[in-house]
């Protein structure tokens, strides 16, 4: 391309150069997004989108119109802005994004299986679940990727609901980069009615955590992952997270012990004061309504 791009410096009239340029662009453009994860589409499409912009941009100093300038060159550093503020969220940089998956194979060092298999967790059942929820004073929801496939929002503030009316005091914290895209709580949230005013960014609900009686982690898990404080090798390690470990008890909800996005296990759930909830989010909030009702 680039060849063809200086070729074509020297003889404009070259169509042919011309057109196998274009041609070479459209297999570039696709080859450079194939190997790129489903999850960071979100980042990608906020980087298409800027490239347009630039494009524009580019476009309206050869046609000499300031309006295409300003616009394009908006459009251009705002998506760029946005792709890097995501990458930075997730702890990632741009590079990684968006060339980690070549040849990527993900593995877990032995060590680290050997451990986790060796480590016990603690399940708890619906009831008991309700119990402990009834008797709380505050809870905490941290909602993630989980509770986005389930569709259990709706599900998730019928459980809250009745516990307000029980004069529980409930708030949910969300992590910015929860779920597949930016504000993806927040949206699933706003359609099941929860109030605005109960959900807490992660700076406002860490320093709260402490004073918590129950967080409920709901189909989330890097998000909540200590790994990323703790252990320097972790591919999320420097992600700021939501410091769920520091309530007195924090349950679990989701359907294994498998891996989130960043494919590691979660020390969280070998943890004393955690009890895990297996079952589908959805499934699991129904139960725990009716447990809660009797
Ligand atoms: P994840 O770490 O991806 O974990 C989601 C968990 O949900 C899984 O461990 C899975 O465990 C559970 N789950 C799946 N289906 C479920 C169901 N039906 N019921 C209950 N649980 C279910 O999610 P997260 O904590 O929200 O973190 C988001 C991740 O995505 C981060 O690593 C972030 O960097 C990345 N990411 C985010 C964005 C944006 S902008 N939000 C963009 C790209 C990447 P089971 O299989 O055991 O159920």
């Amino acid at each position: 391309m680039l060849a063809l791009i200086v070729a074509l410096m020297f003889v404009p009239s070259a169509t042919a150069a011309f057109y196998s340029m274009v041609g070479l662009a459209f297999f570039f453009g696709v080859l450079l997004i194939l190997p790129i994860g489903a999850a960071d589409m979100p980042v990608v499409i906020a980087l298409l989108n800027s490239y347009a912009g630039l494009t524009d941009a580019a476009m309206g100093f050869m046609l000499d119109n300031k309006i295409q300038i300003i616009t394009g060159s908006l459009d251009g550093s705002s998506g760029f802005i946005l792709s890097i503020l995501m990458c930075r969220a997730m702890n990632r940089s741009i590079t990684n994004v968006l060339f980690g998956a070549f040849g990527k194979v993900q593995e877990q060092p032995a060590g680290l299986l050997e451990a986790a298999a060796k480590r016990t967790i603690r399940q708890c059942s619906i009831e008991e679940a309700a119990e402990i929820l009834g008797t709380a004073r505050s809870v905490v929801f941290v909602p993630g990727y989980g509770m986005a496939v389930s569709q259990a929002q709706h599900r998730v503030r019928e459980v809250a609901d009745m516990l307000k009316k029980q004069g529980v005091q409930v708030r949910y914290g969300i992590h910015a980069v929860a779920g597949r895209m930016p504000g993806h709580m927040n949206v699933l949230l706003a359609e099941a009615n929860v109030p605005y005013d109960e959900l807490y960014d992660m700076d406002q609900i860490n320093s709260q955590f402490p004073e918590t009686d129950v967080v409920v982690v709901v189909g989330a898990n890097d998000v909540v992952n200590p790994a990323a404080k703790r252990v320097k090798g972790s591919p999320i390690y420097g992600m700021p997270i939501l410091e769920v470990e520091k309530a007195r008890v924090v349950m679990v909800c989701k359907r294994s012990l498998a891996p989130g996005f960043a494919g590691i296990d979660n020390e969280l759930y070998y943890s004393d004061n955690t009890l895990m909830l297996f079952g589908d989010a959805k499934e699991t909030m129904v139960k725990l309504t009716s447990a809660l009702k009797s």
